[in-house]
């Protein structure tokens, strides 16, 4: 996710192109950069890093000034964060300019192509193939030449677009990914969200999807794809900049707890094509494969609760040994690794101290390193042999949550292309499987349309102080995750409890005051779990209970409150079953004061061992 700004008017375009990118820099902060249409020309200044760094290039050149200029902040994608990677990109004419929030998904051939006609490149981007892809198409009208362009561009793509020739024109283009168009006096604006706009003004107009904008200081008007001019709507927005920013939602974590579904969207699809599976650039030969002795998971926190996800996915599916360890422990432990291990190293923000302590040992040991993480070009991604990433763009909250669901989705995909790989499984079962991957994020879609009865329970028991999660198989790795939720955020103790372990122990713990979360999404488990909560419950516990729709009933009859998520393959219930827990922690959080996003002694990226 990345944030685009542009402005056209009265008044000196560079001010407000650096304020937007400010209030845009949560979609994005790796590199970012302005270009102008000066009596010079295109003028660009654009550099890697924070927002500061342009600004300060910017300051030092009091010249650097237009009415008209669109403005980039860069969460990478394609490519790693640098200088030449960043937007804005310029044709090589020099004539146009034009910032990209979204991902090219046939960038590879048009590029080719432009390249045979002689066009050079100067970024890995997939976003600079689409300015070529205009100044190729450019006859001295901007508007034709866009509108061509999109009608070959496939993926998703929010564009500004400059051109020296036309001093009086900003174009904007939508086709799934947002551009909001703000309307001045004498001025225009446009930018990917509304933050951006509302220190200039709160009429606005939606740029409808596959529609191109025109825009002038005075007036726009609105083009579909096939250059029919459609209607403009105009709304007033009544946010403060603030609630802005996390689209109307309290707080980031809500925010990306409801941003889910787009992105377990974004992380399948360009891995998924008819019946195959793409794992991008790593390739396993079948030697490799036949040699494979076991995988070994390091992770930390959250990744780690994702790990024994994958344990239990994985092992269950390839016959194979997985092994899970807390990279904290990893290389103290003596790992038996060399180079027919597997070594995967799961990180959200790619920087953890410990994990990549971890993949150091690993590579050392002679392992092969895949690692799955969120931020492109980060230092576990870079030293890795092979890197998955997930596209759950920046997480803002401390608390992970839309980056851990992404991350389960690349061990599915993983773990099932490895097992077709080594034909551990058939073609019809690799379909069923894969179908019910495509038809998760609406199942969590549907689960997240109960958000108000989850919080009414955060409710009634946000004063318990003694919490334990107890579950079995898949639904104990799902515990673990949900118990660091509710600490981390409400500072609630709370503990992951493997169910059949209670009794040897720990239940002296449980009474009157204990309030018992029991996920149970396993069939071959129903009947062992009732018993484990029978057991609880004549203690005095409370007992909450997430299940499948197919075991309500069953459920009913030995819990105070139940829970049910969508019925799906035993195998993938975590992804469901971990919403209501991100939900109830959140609203419990929020009923106890916590602060949120911003969680007391936490950072997002642990980078000290
Ligand atoms: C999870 O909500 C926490 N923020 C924390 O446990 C986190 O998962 C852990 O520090 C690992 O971070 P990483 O994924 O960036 O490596």
């Amino acid at each position: 996710m990345c944030g685009i700004v542009g402005y056209i008017g009265k008044r000196n375009a560079v001010p407000f192109l650096l304020q937007g990118l400010e209030k845009l820099e949560y979609r994005g902060y790796d590199s970012s950069g302005i270009a102008i249409n000066s009596s010079k020309g295109i003028e660009v200044i654009k550099k890697q890093g924070r927002l500061g760094v342009v600004k300060n290039i910017v300051e030092s050149k009091p010249d650097f000034c237009s009415s008209l200029g669109i403005g980039h902040t860069r969460w990478a994608t394609h490519g790693s964060p640098s200088d030449l990677n960043s937007h804005p990109h310029v044709s090589s004419c020099g004539k146009i300019a034009l910032v990209h929030n979204g991902i090219i998904e046939n960038y590879i051939e048009i590029k080719k192509n432009l390249i045979e006609k002689g066009f050079d490149f100067k970024s890995d981007t997939d976003s600079e193939v689409i300015v070529q892809l205009i100044s190729s198409l450019y006859k001295n009208d901007i508007f034709s030449a866009v509108k061509k362009a999109v009608k070959i561009l496939e993926g998703s793509f929010a564009l500004g677009i400059i051109c020296k020739d036309n001093p009086n024109v900003l174009i904007a283009v939508n086709k799934d990914s947002p551009v909001i168009i703000g309307a001045g006096t004498n001025e225009n604006f446009i930018a990917s969200d509304i933050p951006a706009l509302l220190s200039e003004t709160r009429i606005i107009c939606r740029l409808p999807e596959k529609q191109i904008a025109l825009i002038k200081a005075t007036d726009f008007e609105l083009y579909d794809f096939d250059g029919r001019m459609t209607q403009k709507n105009f709304t007033t927005v009544n946010w403060e900049v603030n609630a802005a920013e996390k689209n109307g939602y309290d707080h980031f974590m809500l925010k990306e707890i409801m941003e889910q579904p787009e992105v377990i969207k974004a992380t399948l699809s360009p891995r998924i094509s008819g019946p195959n599976l793409k794992l991008d650039n790593a390739v396993f030969s079948k030697e490799y494969l036949k040699n494979l002795n076991k995988i070994c998971i390091v992770a930390c926190g959250s990744a780690y609760h994702v790990g024994c996800v994958a344990k239990y996915f994985m092992e269950k599916l390839l016959r194979k040994t997985v092994e899970v360890d807390l990279a904290s422990e990893f290389r103290y432990r003596c790992p038996i690794i060399d180079k027919n291990t597997l070594v995967i190293v799961i990180s959200q923000s790619g920087e953890t101290a410990d994990s990549i302590a971890a993949l150091r040992e690993a590579k050392l040991k002679g392992a092969r390193i895949l690692s799955i993480v969120n931020v492109i070009g980060s230092t576990i991604a870079s030293e890795s042999d092979d890197v998955l990433y997930t596209h759950a763009g920046p997480e803002i909250a401390v608390a992970t949550t839309k980056a851990y669901s992404a991350q389960l989705i690349v061990i599915y995909i993983l773990g099932l292309y490895l097992a077709k790989s080594t034909q551990k499984i058939n073609d019809e079962n690799l379909s069923l499987l894969v179908k019910k991957l495509q038809n998760l994020p609406y199942q969590i879609e549907n689960t997240l349309k109960y958000k108000e009865e989850v919080f009414k329970l955060a409710k009634k028991y946000y004063k318990y102080e003694k919490v334990f999660f107890i579950g079995r198989n898949l639904d104990y790795a799902v515990c673990m995750e949900g118990s660091l939720k509710l600490k981390e955020i409400s500072y609630v103790h709370s503990e992951a409890y493997a169910a059949g372990e209670l009794k040897h122990g720990t239940i002296s713990l449980v009474d009157e005051n204990t309030l018992i979360i029991a996920i149970a999404t396993q069939p071959e488990l129903v009947d062992k779990m009732i018993s484990n909560i029978r057991t609880v419950r004549a203690r005095g516990a409370k007992i909450l209970v997430i299940t499948s729709s197919l075991y309500i009933d069953k459920f009913n009859q030995v819990s105070d409150d139940v829970i049910s998520v969508p019925e799906v393959s035993p195998e993938l219930s975590a992804s469901l079953a971990i919403i209501p827990l991100q939900l109830i922690s959140y609203q419990i959080a929020k009923l106890r004061g916590c602060d949120i996003d911003k969680p007391r002694n936490l950072a997002k990226s642990v980078t000290v061992e």
